[in-house]
């Protein structure tokens, strides 16, 4: 398989039309449902065919399968801020969120010669605050009941790396 990017265990590849029904089954399993807004399937089918987004697969390489994907938005930013859009890991807690949000970084500042990587994150998914924070990512602010949740709202942190911080490292 030939990967966009890839570590000696793990690899992205762009995700085609026929994933997507795996997308949303994972996406829609309540340890990621609650961090994330589920895509429809036109919604999802349209991040593979906009030149703007992107929508990759990750692979275990090692075990031949799946074990998450992600979503890049502002490919074409004249700002060359590029979005972190969404990331979901399964089997989590193995070490494969963390190498693939290196990767993320490597391809946006040393291919695609970005200057910002950013992303928003629910200010209750304790998790992924601490997965961003330990790969050096900064909080820029908080969007304050941005999201509506049935009844209620939810607040949205904004967080993000530059290019200056990611050489640094
Ligand atoms: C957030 C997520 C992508 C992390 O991927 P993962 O493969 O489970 O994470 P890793 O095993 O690589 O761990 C990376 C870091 O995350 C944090 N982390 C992971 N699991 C954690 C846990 N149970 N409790 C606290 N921190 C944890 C730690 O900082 C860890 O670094 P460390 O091991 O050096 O301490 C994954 O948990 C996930 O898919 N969550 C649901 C969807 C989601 O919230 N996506 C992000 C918002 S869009």
């Amino acid at each position: 398989m030939k990967f966009l990017i890839e570590t000696p265990t793990i690899g992205f590849v762009e995700t085609s039309a026929s994933d997507i029904d795996l997308i949303i089954e994972i996406e829609n399993q309540f340890e990621n449902n609650q961090f994330i807004n589920p895509y429809t399937k036109e919604r999802h089918l349209q991040v593979i065919t906009n030149r703007d987004e992107m929508h990759l697969l990750i692979w275990n390489k090692i075990e031949k399968q799946i074990i998450g994907f992600i979503i890049l938005g502002g490919l074409e930013n004249l700002n060359l801020s590029l979005e972190f859009r969404r990331i979901i890991i399964q089997p989590k807690g193995k070490g494969f969120g963390k190498q693939s949000l290196r990767l993320i970084k490597n391809y946006c500042f040393q291919q695609l010669k970005f200057h910002r990587l950013w992303l928003d994150v629910f200010d209750d998914n304790q998790v992924a605050i601490k997965f961003y924070l330990s790969e050096k990512f900064t909080q820029e602010g908080q969007l304050r009941d941005v999201v509506k949740y049935g009844n209620s709202y939810r607040s949205l942190l904004i967080f993000s790396i530059l290019e200056k911080e990611f050489y640094n490292d």
